[in-house]
């Protein structure tokens, strides 16, 4: 199962609180990976592409929609590889009709949003789990404690403080680091090279972790 895109989370029917990924980097992976002969299913958000040719498609809005649609497939997948820039608050309140500008000032009251990735990967057995870090600053320290936290077994670093890099550019320059020790660098390359990179490492992973069942 591969993530991607980014999430929207609504105040009403039409404004709502996102990021700029653009799912290029998911959509690529999951292109390679329908390559290697994977089966995959691609759960990803609000995207203008179209999605790779044999891919199971399930497209979402929120980050609670996210997870409804990635829980049940998690048990039945070798891999997770989570490339969504999920929301992490969404507003405590969506209002049913379209809010209107009476004051001057609004502050709008949020909560926290469900981790999917930290709450899918406690309770995996056989999978391999695979997380992204996107970081402005830190990038090596964040990432692997957010490898370590989440308790994942894989976790993609990239730098979104270079605009030539990153979220919703074609190129992308990575840090792969493994719960094992492995400490890799890749790029900058155009994002399907770096998919195959990534795939390529993580492979190896969910071989011996089938092997172990
Ligand atoms: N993630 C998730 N659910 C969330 C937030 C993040 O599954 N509610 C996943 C992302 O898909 C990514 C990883 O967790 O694989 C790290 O996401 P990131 O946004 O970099 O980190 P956060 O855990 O949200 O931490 P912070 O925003 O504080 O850096």
């Amino acid at each position: 199962m591969i993530t991607a895109g980014p999430t929207r989370e609504y105040l009403d029917p039409v404004r709502f609180l996102t990021n700029a990924s653009s799912g290029k980097m998911g959509f690529a992976l999951a292109e390679k990976a329908v390559a290697m002969g994977w089966k995959v299913d691609l759960v990803s958000g609000p995207v203008a592409l179209e999605p790779p040719r044999g891919v199971r498609m399930h497209s979402v809005v929120s980050t609670d929609d996210m997870f409804a649609a990635a829980e049940p497939l998690f048990g039945t997948c070798d891999v997770l590889i989570m490339v969504a820039a999920v929301a992490d608050y969404q507003p405590v309140h969506r209002a049913v009709q379209k809010i209107k500008k009476t004051t001057s000032r609004m502050t709008v009251d949020l909560i926290r949003t469900t981790d999917i990735l930290s709450t899918l990967a406690t309770g995996k057995d056989r999978q391999v789990v695979v997380g992204f870090a996107a970081e402005t600053n830190n990038l090596e320290e964040y990432a692997r404690k957010k490898l370590v936290d989440k308790g994942l077994d894989w976790i993609v670093g990239n730098d979104i403080s270079r605009p030539e890099v990153g979220m919703e550019v074609d190129d992308n320059q990575v840090l792969l680091l493994s719960a094992t020790g492995v400490r890799l660098l890749f790029g900058p390359a155009p994002k399907p090279e770096v998919a195959n990179f990534i795939l390529e490492n993580v492979r190896a992973s969910v071989e011996s972790a089938r092997m172990k069942v």
